[in-house]
């Protein structure tokens, strides 16, 4: 039995999902639910005994307690966390409270366990935290891709909320000898993810013949992995990476956001045309967001030599599977759609010129 935070989110979820795809053994996940948490995600688990749902925080020592007390699992992955970089400029306090101290609870909380655990349980566990390139701040163009020892230079609340985790799971290892690992990945794109980030928000927008909102020039570049293929590199990484080790995680696929937005157009073209002309029509340059980091890039040669993981989809194996989700899937996004969610976009775009 393994338990998963945040499983109920959009990695989350896909990680929940491929698992249980690959192997009986069963999930605990725990997850508070937030505004990007869905459980409709995981319904086609609802009667599926491999998978027990709590709904709780990671900050609430006593329900960590009593879950790792109760069903005693030989590894956690945390995903749980306030996971946008816009709402944190708009109110950083949850993303200090969860990914900071949520994370330094379920520290506390697992090592607690694992040192009652008997010599080769302890050996044989493992503490995944799931963390974010973002750590490592922003590149200029001719930069070499972050490795594992490119020095932490986080420049939004988010993201120095995720370097904060990571130096305590770090020091968790360090001082206590918690068998840790750490993974910083790149942007991830795929089904269930919540259309507040730049891929999902361009389609569900284009397909409401809504203007296509691009921060700036356009030209701030991300490096995109298909989300399964994170998947993959957790799974992996929980069967042989060591503990203490970080790895980077990415698909090698640096792109400007720019170019991505056009070719989500160019796919709704050629899959849902539009009468009134090219999607591409309704892209709007809109005020930057403020502090925009302008590059990531990861090099994730350590985890392909070590552990012998690689991707499986190239970017436009993906972003074709991953358009063609949201348009099989209309209810979803309706369901998502809530009032707070309009609040939200009123919040973020009304003002931008
Ligand atoms: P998400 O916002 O879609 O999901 C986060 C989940 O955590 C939600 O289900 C939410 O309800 C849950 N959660 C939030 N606070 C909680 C708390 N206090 N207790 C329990 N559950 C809580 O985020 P995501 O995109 O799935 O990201 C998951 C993890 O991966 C995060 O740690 C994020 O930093 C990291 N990450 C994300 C990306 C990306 O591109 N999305 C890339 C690299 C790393
Ligand atoms: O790099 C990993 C990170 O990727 C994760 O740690 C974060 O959890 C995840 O949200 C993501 O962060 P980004 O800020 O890169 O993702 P987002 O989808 O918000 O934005 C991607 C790029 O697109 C970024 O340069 C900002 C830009 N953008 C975003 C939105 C929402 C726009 O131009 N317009 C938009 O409306």
């Amino acid at each position: 039995m393994i338990l998963v935070t945040g499983g109920a989110g959009f990695i989350g979820t896909n990680f929940v999902l491929d698992w249980l795809e690959q192997s009986d053994e069963p999930i605990i996940n725990l997850d508070i639910l937030n505004y990007a948490g869905n459980l409709e995600n995981l319904g086609i688990l609802a009667a599926d005994e491999r998978h027990t749902f709590v709904r709780g925080d990671i900050g609430d020592s006593v329900l960590l307690n009593s879950i790792l007390e109760r069903h005693q699992p030989r590894a956690i992955i945390n995903f749980a966390a306030e996971s946008h970089v816009d709402r944190s400029i708009h109110g950083p306090e949850d993303f200090i409270q969860t990914n900071i101290v949520g994370t330094f609870r379920l520290l506390e909380a697992g090592r607690a366990y694992w040192n009652g655990l008997n010599e080769k349980a302890k050996q044989d566990f493992r503490f995944l935290h799931v963390s974010t390139d973002e750590v490592y701040g922003s590149l200029a163009k001719d930069e070499p891709a972050f490795n594992e020892t490119h020095r932490y230079e986080p420049n939004s609340p988010y993201s120095a909320s995720k370097a904060a985790s990571d130096h305590l799971v770090r020091a968790y290892h360090h001082t206590y000898g918690l068998p840790v690992l750490t993974s910083n990945c790149s942007n991830n794109y795929g089904p269930y993810q919540f259309p507040e980030k730049l891929i999902p928000l361009i389609i569900v927008n284009a397909l409401a013949g809504k203007p296509l909102p691009v921060y700036g020039d356009g030209q701030q570049i991300r490096d995109w992995l298909y989300v399964k293929d994170h998947c993959s590199a957790l799974r992996r990484m929980l069967e042989a990476g060591i503990p203490g080790e970080t790895y980077n995680i990415g698909g090698w696929n640096e792109k400007p956001n720019i170019d991505i937005v056009h070719t989500v157009c160019a796919l709704l073209d050629a899959l849902r045309p539009l009468t009134i002309g090219p999607y591409r029509s309704l892209i709007a340059f809109v005020t930057d967001r403020p502090g925009h980091d302008r590059r990531y890039a990861i090099d994730a040669g350590k985890i392909e030599r070590e552990l012998g993981w690689k991707p499986v989809e190239t970017f436009e194996t993906g972003i074709r599977k991953t358009v063609q989700w949201y348009l099989d899937n209309p209810a979803w996004i309706g369901n998502v759609q809530s009032g707070s969610y309009r609040t939200w976009i009123d919040k973020n775009y009304e003002r931008r010129a």
